[in-house]
């Protein structure tokens, strides 16, 4: 492994900037002095996931995951400590001279895992389909047909788009040179097994486009036929454990940074599509692999954002296709939904060909409809307006809709284009509007902030002395209190991690008086924070979690730095914290010694039973000294 020098790590770290980096994985909203979103390690309806500019930390406090800039990317994109050093040091624009071995950067999870590898074959075969589009007398008809419909090299490079010959052992051949494992490449759907035992190329004399996860990772492909008509338009890897339809969307981890500058999602139909709208500069598009959208893709877009600017075929398939996209994203998750209807039946890849890149600008900037005004289109379909049947249903209709918009000022828009169109009083319609709301019940809006789960474990409860406060977020008391024994050892071990001279203060003090910390995790953080201060750091809780060797004390240094404490410490209030740290190993004890005596004394041990008993008062004595 390569090594990078620590003062390089340094200057990466404190140049980049761990809201950039994270918010373009996550929507983020300021919240006083951090910013908080959807958790992307756990699925989670109101945020508790939250990012400390001052800190350059994140914290989830639903799933307890946290870190600084490079745990957070090792963690998301499955990378190693190097590679994640590297893409920062890329996002920052900040030199570093090294190169990752493993593929493009986008290497697996764990590289020697089964998925792994399966991600290793699929770049290895595309790298090959890519070469034989590109560099071959086979790949020609099909090179050709892809620059007959407009496409550049540079976008065929871009995209890696690659040719698998009609042969049925090029690939085969292929990777049994590289000493892949065949059977593995079967499993990935790259190769196929016959009735007889032997192994061939699955697909033949297709254009093949490379499918990547939302952490970059190739993990499919999709092969379209281009001079012949024999098959499925496109065959698609079967599903496997890396791939499944339902959770990628062509284009989306390229796709993520300008999602969240442009802060809205370009949703099209087809590859052709998405790679038209990157040569449009519209790098924004990403696209399903034939499927309708999934509760899954919801997931994902709502991770990055909160607008969806659907753009499907103009056919009557391409609207029926939108409405259904729109309504389990507008609906249903509440996301704000623009549609974009095309003219002609056309699709956005023949739009953007035939009439320029400016004019579907254009028509992205100032002819997207509202949801509301999509559906209330929508529902004209198949209706005669002339019929007076269908034109009062199609209204009763129209006003449920209206009916569901929060803002008085949008109900009033549509309501009054529903007047001028159908020469009805705004009285009339308002008066209809009310009852058609009482009817219908409203879908709830999203609601944000939640208090972090305390974990009360197996502590003692003592007097609640006021649990532990984080920045940005507003709890509701939790229904029990924190115990005072948990916040001390919060604090202390937080004034340890920040200052190098209350370090050794309360090191000193907690030695003397032979107190431990109480939870393991926290003793272990405390015995990696020794170490970390004798090799003469001073406090750097950032570094600190590069060399902390599990991620659950790395998750607990981020919320400790998430906390907020007072700074202005004296002795005395370490004392105190140390003293409730002691009640609550004794009470530990106590607990311990009165299951002995339980037993001791069930068993007739009657001496051993006194003896113990005898144990625990001086116990309680001890106990209550010093409070
Ligand atoms: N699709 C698929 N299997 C098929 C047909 C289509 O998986 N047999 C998916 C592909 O993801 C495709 C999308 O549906 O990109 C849209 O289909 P279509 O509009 O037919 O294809 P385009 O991508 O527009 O391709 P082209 O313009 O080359 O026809
Ligand atoms: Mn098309």
């Amino acid at each position: 492994m390569q090594r990078i020098p620590e003062e390089k790590i340094d200057e990466i770290r404190s140049q980049a900037d761990i809201v950039d980096v994270v918010g373009s994985y996550v929507q983020l909203k300021k919240q006083g002095r951090n910013y908080t979103g959807l958790c992307p390690f756990h699925g989670e309806k109101t945020p508790s996931f939250s990012v400390s500019p001052e800190k350059q930390i994140f914290h989830c406090f639903g799933c307890g995951k946290g870190g600084n800039v490079f745990s957070f990317l090792m963690q998301i994109d499955g990378l190693s400590f190097v590679e994640s050093v590297k893409k920062v040091a890329d996002m920052a624009h900040i030199p570093l001279d090294i190169e990752i071995s493993s593929g493009d950067g986008t290497p697996a999870n764990r590289p020697d895992s089964q998925e792994g590898k399966m991600i290793e074959i699929h770049q290895l075969t595309s790298k090959l389909y890519h070469y034989l589009l590109m560099e071959t007398e086979e790949g020609q008809e099909a090179l050709q047909y892809l620059l007959d419909r407009g496409m550049s090299e540079q976008e065929l490079d871009h995209f890696e788009i690659g040719f698998a010959p009609a042969d049925a052992l090029t690939v085969t051949t292929f990777l049994k040179k590289r000493e892949v494992d065949l059977p593995l490449a079967v499993e990935c759907g790259l190769l196929t097994e016959r009735d007889d035992g032997n192994i061939v190329d699955r697909f033949r004399n297709r254009i093949m486009f490379p499918i990547k996860n939302d952490r970059g990772q190739m993990v499919g492909f999709s092969g379209r036929l281009f001079n012949q008509e024999d098959g499925p338009k496109y065959l698609n890897s079967p599903e496997t454990p890396i791939f499944n339809k339902r959770n990628i969307l062509y284009h989306f981890s390229d796709a993520r940074q300008e999602i969240r500058k442009k802060e809205e999602i370009l949703l099209l139909e087809g590859y052709m599509d998405v790679i038209s709208g990157v040569s449009a500069d519209f790098q924004n598009g990403v696209a399903s692999m034939g499927t309708s959208l999934t509760e899954e893709h919801v997931q994902m877009i709502r991770r990055v954002t909160n607008r969806a600017i659907i753009c499907y075929d103009g056919d009557r398939a391409g609207i029926e296709a939108s409405f259904k996209a729109g309504t389990l994203l507008a609906e249903q998750h509440r996301l704000e939904v623009f549609v974009l209807q095309l003219p002609n039946g056309k699709d956005p890849d023949d739009f953007i060909r035939s009439e320029g890149a400016e004019k579907f600008a254009e028509v992205y900037a100032h002819q997207r409809l509202s949801w509301t005004a999509f559906k209330l289109q929508f529902l004209r379909r198949n209706r005669n307006l002339q019929n007076e049947t269908d034109k009062i249903a199609y209204l009763g209709e129209a006003l449920v809709e209206i009916g569901k918009l929060d803002q008085a000022v949008e109900r009033e828009l549509y309501l009054k284009q529903l007047g001028s169109e159908f020469e009805l009083s705004m009285e009339a319609l308002k008066q209809q509007l009310q009852q058609s709301v009482a009817t219908t019940v409203k879908p709830k809006t999203r609601d944000y902030g939640g208090p972090p789960p305390e974990d009360f474990g197996d502590y003692p409860v003592y007097d609640s002395g006021g649990g532990p406060v984080y920045e940005g977020f507003h709890f509701q008391q939790p229904t029990q209190a924190p115990s005072a024994g948990l916040t001390s050892e919060k604090r202390l071990l937080k004034y340890m991690l920040e200052d190098r001279d209350a370090f050794i203060q309360i090191r000193n003090m907690m030695q003397e008086q032979e107190i431990d910390f109480y939870h393991d995790n926290y003793q272990a953080l405390y015995t990696h924070l020794i170490g970390f201060y004798a090799s003469g750091n001073d406090a750097n809780p950032l570094a600190l979690m590069d060399q902390l060797p599990n991620e659950v004390s790395r998750n607990l240094v981020s919320e400790l730095e998430m906390m907020v404490v007072n700074t202005d410490v004296t002795n005395e209030e370490y004392q105190d914290y140390i003293f409730s740290l002691r009640k609550a190993g004794i009470e530990r004890d106590i607990k311990e010694k009165e299951q002995q005596l339980l037993v001791a004394s069930q068993q007739g041990e009657m001496a051993l039973a006194l003896e113990l008993a005898r144990t625990i008062t001086t116990m309680r004595a001890d106990l209550k000294r010093n409070i």
